[in-house]
């Protein structure tokens, strides 16, 4: 099982493919599983990196998280790795995570894929709703933070008609520990606002957002890519919040679109 020690924590990852980095950074409540169907295409051109962030998926940890410590988590397996700089991909918390990096390490970094995301720090209720979630996932354990968020994770479409989809995303939501839950809902309750620093991304950046994405829908991606000065929008049709599970293949297609022609 590829794996490394990062500051206490035990970072698990998957590797394919040869060439330039790319880092595929998961969301939340995930791991690295949703870029399943992402990786095979990328990996016909690129190093694809796939890690399970603090806690998550097959990574162990025995501390609470921050963004700061994420991206640490991230730069340590980089380094390990020898593959720094990279091109680095971030679904929704993996997209704040990658935001923090840009602010805290730029040169680490070659192109940005900022996926179903947002810049925005959470306003008070959204850092009392996170309060709600942290206490529903201390009781109720993953299976509630599943019944909770997967109402709003699929495009409606796929909600109703695309069972397996449901059923390997709830599989993914409830096989998470409880306290790496309540440990990321804390560091996304706590993280800063990114919008100040967007104009000062220099990196070519790509913003991928399901057109159906109930939680961060494409005029988020509208006013980002208005703020990045090297950036280019993307929405992929019939896709909610997990485009990358939704429409695996016209997601790697963008990506590769976009790596092939600026990384
Ligand atoms: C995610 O998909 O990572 C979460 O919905 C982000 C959030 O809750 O802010």
């Amino acid at each position: 099982m590829p794996q490394v020690t990062v500051n206490d924590s035990t970072i698990h990852y998957i590797e394919q493919g040869q060439g330039k980095p790319v880092m595929l950074i998961h969301g939340f409540p995930l791991d690295g599983r949703i870029w399943a169907q992402v990786v095979a295409p990328l990996a016909a051109r690129y190093r694809v990196i796939v890690p399970d962030l603090h806690g998550f998926g097959q990574s162990r940890a025995s501390r609470p998280s921050s963004m700061e410590s994420m991206v640490e988590d991230l730069r340590g397996l980089g380094r390990q790795l020898g593959a720094l700089p990279c091109a680095a991909a971030g679904l929704s918390m993996g997209g704040y995570v990658l935001l923090q990096w840009a602010k805290t390490c730029p040169t680490d970094l070659g192109a940005l894929i900022l996926v179903d995301t947002k810049p925005d720090a959470d306003t008070s209720e959204a850092k009392h709703a996170r309060d709600v979630m942290i206490e529903q996932a201390r009781t109720g354990g993953a299976p509630a933070i599943a019944d909770a968020m997967m109402p709003k994770m699929l495009a409606p479409e796929a909600l109703s008609h695309d069972q397996a989809l449901v059923r390997r995303l709830r599989e993914i939501i409830e096989s998470q520990s409880p306290q790496a839950i309540q440990w990321a809902l804390a560091a996304m309750r706590d993280r800063d606002d990114f919008t100040p620093e967007l104009p000062a991304i220099a990196d070519p950046t790509l913003l991928v957002y399901g057109e159906h994405d109930a939680i961060t829908p494409p005029a988020i991606g509208q006013r980002v890519a208005e703020a990045i000065p090297r950036s280019q929008l993307k929405v992929i049709p019939a896709a909610g919040h997990m485009a990358p599970m939704e429409k695996p293949q016209e997601v790697a297609e963008a990506i590769l679109e976009f790596l092939d022609a600026c990384y």
